[in-house]
This record gives C-alpha cells, sequence and structure tokens, in this order.
C-alpha cells in the first residue's frame, strides 16, 4: 500500500485524486485551507500552505506528496500578483523547507498546465517545446517546475509534473473544472447561449478528470517517472467543435463574440498536447471523450 498527502484535496482536481486514491489502495491524507473537508472527505485537517506552522505534525514518512493547492487565474492574476506568488511559489518553497528539516523523502506529484507553453498552429506540443508565459499564473507554473528541478539538483527532492491542458467532467457532486467545459456548461445548463471569442478555430486537448487521475496513478507508479515531466494526452477538438457539442447537448445556439482586447492578449494560439512521451511509459488508455461525457449527463 502506497502513502499519501494530497495538499488541495477541496478542489476540482484534488477532490477527483482523492477519490481515486481511496478506491486504489493508497493511504492517503487529505489537506485543504478550508475548516471543513467537502463532503464525504475522509482523514481531512485543515492546512494553509502559505504559513509554516501549518506544516508541524505533518506525516513525513509518506512516499507521496500532491501538491493540487494553488490560486488559478487569467487577468486577475496581475492584481492580486501577492497572493498568487504567495500560494504558488512560497507555498512550494515551505513544502520543500519542511522536508528538509523533517527528513521527508517523499516524491512531489505537481500538476503544471498548458499556459506554460508558446501556443502553435496546427502543431502538437512536446514537453521540451518552446515556453511563453502571459500570465503570472503561467509564469508561477513554470517557476514551480524550475523550483522541482532546482531543488532535486541541490537536495535530492525527487518529483513528478504532468502538464494538463483542459480537463471537464467529473464523477460526484456538481463541481466542475472553471475552465473552457465549465464556462460553456454554465451558460447551456441555465439555456443561455454559449459566448465564443474570435471563430472558435483555436484548439485544445480536451481530457476527463477520471482519465487524468488514472494516468497520473499509472504513470507515478512506474519508477521510470521520476523527475520528469509529462503532457497529459487527451481528445483534440476546436473550441468551436467542443462548443457545438455542449449546445447541441442542451439544445442552445453559439454567440461569436469579438475577443476583449486583454483576453486576446493573453490567450495563446494552439495548444495541443503530443503525449508520446507518457505513452511510452504507460500506454494510457482513455475512457471518456467530451461526446460520451455529455450522453451522460
Ligand atoms: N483545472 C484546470 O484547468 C487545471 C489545469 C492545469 C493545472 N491545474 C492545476 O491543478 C491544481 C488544482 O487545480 P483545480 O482545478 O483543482 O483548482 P481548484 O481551484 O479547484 O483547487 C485548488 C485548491 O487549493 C486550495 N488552496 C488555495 N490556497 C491554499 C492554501 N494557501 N493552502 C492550502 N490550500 C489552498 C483551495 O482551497 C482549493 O481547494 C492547481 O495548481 C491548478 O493550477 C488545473
Amino acid at each position: 500500500m502506497k502513502t499519501s498527502l494530497l495538499i488541495g484535496s477541496n478542489g476540482y482536481l484534488g477532490r477527483h485524486l482523492s477519490v481515486f486514491l481511496d478506491h486504489n489502495n493508497f493511504k492517503n491524507q487529505n489537506f485543504d485551507i478550508h475548516p471543513a473537508g467537502f463532503e464525504g472527505l475522509n482523514n481531512y485537517r485543515q492546512f494553509d500552505i502559505t504559513d509554516k506552522i501549518s506544516f508541524q505534525n505533518l506525516d513525513a514518512n509518506v512516499d507521496f506528496i500532491f501538491l493540487f493547492a494553488g490560486l488559478t487565474g487569467t487577468a486577475d492574476g496581475f492584481d492580486k500578483y501577492q497572493d498568487f506568488v504567495k500560494v504558488n511559489e512560497i507555498g512550494l518553497l515551505n513544502l520543500f523547507d519542511w522536508m528538509r528539516s523533517s527528513g521527508c523523502k517523499a516524491r512531489i506529484i505537481f500538476p503544471s498546465t498548458r499556459l506554460v507553453y508558446k501556443g502553435r498552429k496546427n502543431y502538437a506540443l512536446k514537453e521540451d517545446d518552446a515556453k511563453e508565459t502571459k500570465t503570472i499564473y503561467a509564469l508561477n507554473k513554470l517557476a514551480a517546475e524550475n523550483l522541482l528541478w532546482m531543488y532535486q539538483n541541490a537536495f535530492g527532492v525527487n518529483y513528478t509534473v504532468f502538464r494538463i491542458c483542459v480537463p471537464y467532467g467529473n464523477l460526484f457532486g456538481n463541481t466542475y473544472s472553471y475552465g473552457t467545459i465549465g464556462f460553456f456548461l454554465d451558460k447551456a445548463t441555465k439555456n443561455q447561449d454559449i459566448v465564443l471569442f474570435g471563430d472558435g478555430s483555436i484548439r485544445r486537448s480536451f481530457t476527463h478528470v477520471a482519465d487524468i487521475c488514472n494516468t497520473i496513478y499509472y504513470a507515478i507508479l512506474h519508477e521510470d517517472s521520476e523527475n520528469q515531466i509529462y503532457n497529459i494526452g487527451g481528445e483534440n477538438l476546436s473550441l468551436l467543435a467542443a462548443a457545438t457539442l455542449v449546445a447541441d447537448k442542451f439544445g442552445v445556439g453559439i454567440n461569436f463574440m469579438p475577443w476583449p482586447e486583454m483576453a486576446l492578449k493573453l490567450e495563446s494560439d494552439d495548444t495541443v498536447f503530443d503525449d508520446s512521451k507518457l505513452r511510452s511509459l504507460i500506454n494510457p488508455s482513455r475512457k471518456f471523450d467530451l461526446q460520451n461525457w455529455l450522453a451522460s449527463f
């Protein structure tokens, strides 16, 4: 049985991962800044990653630490830069500091994002392709990836980074990712037309949250995944194709709007993932695509 700490267990990805780990023979402990864990969450403790006192009495004798706490955003990062740096970068540094002082040898599992890449039309991005950070959040994530490498080099802290493109779906409750599909669903479930900026031709890799959990689980059990960065692949669709699937399901239309000036500056071109590196490790099979998930909605 593997043991783990999961920080950020109340979030969209964290809560799915927590339930997944419980069902897959992990002995996992959950942490988040909220006073209580989400409904039904076992083994929970309130924890603030920005506060070093929170780390006292953490169990250092675990195999993995899933660091899924974080602040996410685009334009709002420019106003809340102190919070973003504090949670997304200082939080990780606090974790390293505690690991050094406690002798914790766990491997950190860290979710990064498509937003570290320079988007490219009609091209599938590989892990080493060019980076471009247009937001504070994207810069935080790239900084965190570099910090993981730095602390592995200097102190032997092990890690695996998974870059996630556009997650969607849920297995319980009614919390969806705040990303693209969540935005479409928010409109469509209220019987409103979906708003699409531009012509919708930009493409992304869409991955169901269950497939994300499954991929992370099998990859980290493989020892070759230590100190590696992986793209998690998905279904490659244009935003228009994804919006059309959601709109057809709920019988609403699509309202094309010009890009707001700032949103256009911050948006990347196509970010479609090449996941051949991960495939050479575990050959992940996807159980969901957007259409079959929507059919069961
Ligand atoms: N959802 C996506 O589209 C996506 C894509 C790529 C990467 N990621 C990354 O994966 C991680 C989880 O994403 P998510 O969608 O579950 O986000 P989320 O916002 O749903 O969850 C983040 C969790 O972190 C917790 N948190 C915030 N500040 C904290 C603090 N100081 N101490 C302890 N906990 C704190 C929040 O309470 C929340 O439960 C984030 O780092 C995010 O950047 C998400």
